[in-house]
């Protein structure tokens, strides 16, 4: 078997396989804020993996944790049955998490977490008597996974294209992303709360509160880092109540620090609903998604007999021991080595640092929040998405680890990342677009 037949059968997921078989690029293992391919290389992780390891790779705390788990407690059944480390597992989570959230669903990835999350929302309205209410808005722009759910809320036209016809009933906001009037924020973009008020133009659309849900990334992290206009979730959640709407945070990627509090609901001090989480859960080590409701939506479902299901919902890995084991063990690690205090010690070098690019060729903007970042670069004529792609190619021979969707760069490193490491991640991508042509 040649090298090309090896790598023939393995069909990747959200990649362009027929070039990156020509050319593959492999990680062999990972320890602190580095990556390590089989040549050897050390790869600066700018990007916490996918947005997940939030930790930092190979922690040795959750490493055993799920040792043990394995060795422990392969399987155990989630329906009808349970296990201790569920339980613990969910107690945790909600010592963590806003006021007013009481329960955990758990599913294995950010996608289910959001089909779960729409699935309750419906089903949420019939149980209260509103069983009109079934239009699910999300945002253009938007990224909620890649279930039928998370494709029709969410806004990319090529995630969408060729698989519909999608979920019935669903539609989208306008999105928040104006670089005429906030290009170079540092932190909230002073412009564009008004976004907000294209609900009330949905809401008249759509006539005789027929909506069930309005759900959201507080931060539109997949699309390029959009961060929110000064005043925009606050006068959503405002709108939401008007209209009895529920309001859902998709915090994939903001959920466990990112913005230095634990989610970014308690970052901007607005409260969803209903929280989708994933990724920084177990940070990356093994898959894990979850939901957060409060009292109001899981109390309208435990109503009828008492041998009956509640909610006809779940998945066979939902709660698996081993990812309550790494889970169990990564809150301990954000709590014990306040994690989220060092991102916020972090935020205001690595946004100064980040900002030191500007002036660099074929920057149109940069943005930051928390320990975010994003660096957008203007299209080549007729082949948008090209320059981003040598980007990140040329930074993965500097041995830096980045992300880009389309021509924009997203950075969210790892929180155990030094200044040191900021500094050398700021001057390899310095390096590279400087070079970009
Ligand atoms: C906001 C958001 N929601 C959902 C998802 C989907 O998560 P997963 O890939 O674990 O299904 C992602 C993944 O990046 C995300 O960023």
């Amino acid at each position: 078997m040649n090298k090309s037949d090896h790598l023939r059968s393995y069909w990747m997921p959200f990649t362009n396989n027929r070039a990156y078989k020509k050319n593959p690029k492999m990680f062999a293992s990972a320890k602190g804020v580095y990556y390590q391919t089989p040549r050897g290389r050390m790869i600066l992780d700018g990007t916490s993996g996918m947005w997940c390891c939030n930790a930092g790779h190979g922690r040795a705390r959750i490493v055993e944790a799920i040792q043990t788990a394995a060795a422990t407690l392969d399987f155990s059944p989630g329906f009808q049955l349970g296990h201790p480390a569920a339980f613990e597992a969910a107690n945790r989570l909600l010592n963590i998490a806003p006021d007013g959230f009481e329960h955990v669903f758990f599913t294995n990835s950010g996608s289910e977490s959001v089909d779960t999350a729409l699935k309750m929302a419906r089903a949420y309205q019939q149980r209260r008597g509103e069983p009109q209410r079934t239009v699910l808005i999300g945002r253009q722009r938007g990224y909620h996974g890649v279930g039928f759910g998370g494709i029709s809320v969410g806004g990319i036209a090529p995630n969408q294209q060729i698989f519909g016809p999608l979920l019935p009933q669903t539609d989208h906001l306008c999105h928040t992303h104006d670089l005429t009037r906030n290009a170079f924020t540092k932190g909230l973009p002073e412009h564009g709360v008004e976004f907000a008020d294209d609900l009330t133009r949905l809401i008249e659309l759509h006539q005789n509160n027929t909506i069930a849900a309005v759900i959201v990334e507080p931060i539109a992290g997949s699309t390029g880092v959009l961060i929110p206009p000064k005043g925009y979730l606050q006068r959503l959640r405002k709108i939401c109540d008007e209209h009895d709407i529920l309001l859902i945070f998709d915090e994939v990627i903001t959920g466990f620090g990112r913005l230095g509090a634990p989610f970014a609901a308690d970052f901007f001090g607005v409260m969803p609903d209903i929280i989708t989480l994933a990724k920084g859960l177990t940070s990356g080590a093994v898959p894990m998604g979850a939901v957060l409701v409060n009292d109001k939506i899981h109390n309208a479902f435990m109503t009828g007999p008492e041998h009956g299901i509640e909610l006809m919902h779940g998945y066979t890995y939902s709660g698996h021991p081993l990812a309550c084991a790494a889970m169990i063990a990564t809150l301990q690690t954000y709590e014990k080595e306040d994690l989220f205090a060092q991102v916020n010690e972090l935020s205001p070098y690595w946004e100064q640092a980040l900002h030191s690019l500007s002036g660099l060729p074929h920057i149109i903007d940069i943005r930051n929040l928390g320990l975010i970042g994003a660096i957008e670069l203007a299209p080549r004529r007729n082949a948008p998405g090209s320059r981003g792609q040598d980007a990140f190619d040329e930074c993965f021979e500097h041995n830096l680890l980045i992300r880009v969707t389309g021509d924009t760069i997203a950075l969210s490193p790892p929180f155990i990342i030094t200044k040191e490491q900021i500094d050398k991640l700021i001057d390899r991508l310095r390096s590279v677009l400087k070079g970009l042509d």
